[in-house]
């Protein structure tokens, strides 16, 4: 991605004693980079989502575990940074995967190789992230064709939730990879942005992303969906994912299900974008994922720019009154048209995912 014409990753080494990320909790008011020295603060950030997307902060936990490793490389300190770790953000399962990769490729090393072999092997998951994220896209815009080829000359409508961009990933995006290259093909696009209440990841970072691409989108609030599906006026909905289990079932962003059914009831293509890091192998079906329960201000409580510039906090509920706050939600597989991944598109099914992943 490019930003002010300065092409940039979502995360990048800094020599081999630290690495930088975006601080996205200023976007879209600010664009601010963060340096990060050590696992703490790699945890830090992740925790308070200044970097956050399910690929994104499997490869700042492996970054900040390399940055640990260098400290010390005993086998006890590499446990105890990984669970820490591990323990920042519950439900989008890239993290854990990307810590166990890690650990994995270090604990039978000699000592004096680990901070070597930490720092590449980190290296190697965001650079193979991004090769996941342009085969994404590459097969996405497969369909987004077939859908303008339909309809030759007239603008194709595609509705997303969450951010599923390059902020999200290491670069590309998933959702947003094909969105990217079929603006690129020439195909007439328009992206309906939802707002995704309520840490407006669509309105903050979707929108910031699609417009500095020069993409063509407007911001629904999180309720509008269903009814431009019910007007014909989405062609397809593409979305992310922290989470795929066996059978297909898609763990997202909350209100990812409800798009989900009003595209069913409306015969619209549900398409989930995700790289293999993001499918659990050991979990069935969605029942078990963990569901992160995030703080009530999130909800009471919104942030914004101030006509004077500035930006505030703003309370937006009834004094008094308690929120509750589920960071994402599972749709079943039966809703899911197709799964997008780097090795194609399958159907949500587990012999779906077996024919692209027979291992
Ligand atoms: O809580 P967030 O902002 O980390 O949630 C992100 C999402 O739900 C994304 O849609 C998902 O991680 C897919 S990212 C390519």
């Amino acid at each position: 991605m490019k930003i002010n014409g300065q092409h940039y990753r979502s995360v990048w080494p800094i020599g081999e004693d630290a690495f930088g990320i975006i601080d996205q909790t200023k976007l879209p008011h600010e664009f601010a980079t963060l340096t990060l020295r050590n696992a703490e603060a790699a945890a830090h950030a992740i925790i308070t989502m200044q970097t956050r997307g399910a690929p994104l902060i499997g490869a700042v936990g492996a970054y900040g575990l390399a940055l640990a490793v260098r400290e010390d490389s005993s086998d006890e300190h590499l446990t105890k940074v990984h669970d820490m770790l591990a323990e920042t953000r519950p439900t989008a399962i890239n993290l854990r995967w990307a810590l166990k990769r890690m650990r994995d490729a270090l604990l039978n090393q000699p000592h004096d190789k680990r901070a070597a072999l930490a720092w590449k092997e980190a290296a190697a998951i965001a650079d193979e992230d991004v090769a996941m994220s342009e085969a994404i896209g590459k097969n996405g815009l497969k369909i987004i064709r077939e859908i303008a080829a339909k309809k030759p000359g007239k603008t194709v409508n595609i509705l997303t939730h969450c951010n599923a961009g390059w902020l999200a990933t290491v670069d590309y995006g998933t959702a947003l990879a094909p969105i990217y290259l079929a603006h690129d093909d020439g195909i007439p696009l328009h992206v309906w942005v939802d707002e995704t209440r309520p840490r407006n990841q669509g309105a903050s970072l979707t929108a910031f992303e699609l417009g500095s691409h020069g993409v063509h989108h407007t911001i629904l609030a999180d309720n509008a969906g269903g009814h431009y599906m019910q007007a014909g006026q989405v062609d397809m909905v593409i979305v992310g994912t922290d989470r795929v289990t066996a059978n297909g079932d898609v763990a997202n962003k909350i209100g990812t299900y409800l798009k989900a059914l009003a595209a069913k009831d409306n015969d619209v293509p549900f398409y989930v974008a995700l790289p293999s890091s993001t499918i659990d192998w050991t979990l069935e079906n969605g029942r078990d994922i963990p569901i992160e329960e995030r703080s009530q201000d999130e909800v009471l409580k919104m942030s914004g720019r101030l006509p004077d510039g500035s930006v505030a906090m703003v309370e937006i509920a009834a004094p008094g009154s308690g929120a509750a706050n589920p960071g994402f939600d599972v749709t079943p597989a039966r809703l899911v048209t197709g799964l997008i991944t780097e090795r194609g598109t399958c159907a949500a099914t587990p012999e779906g995912l077996r024919s692209l992943f027979p291992k």
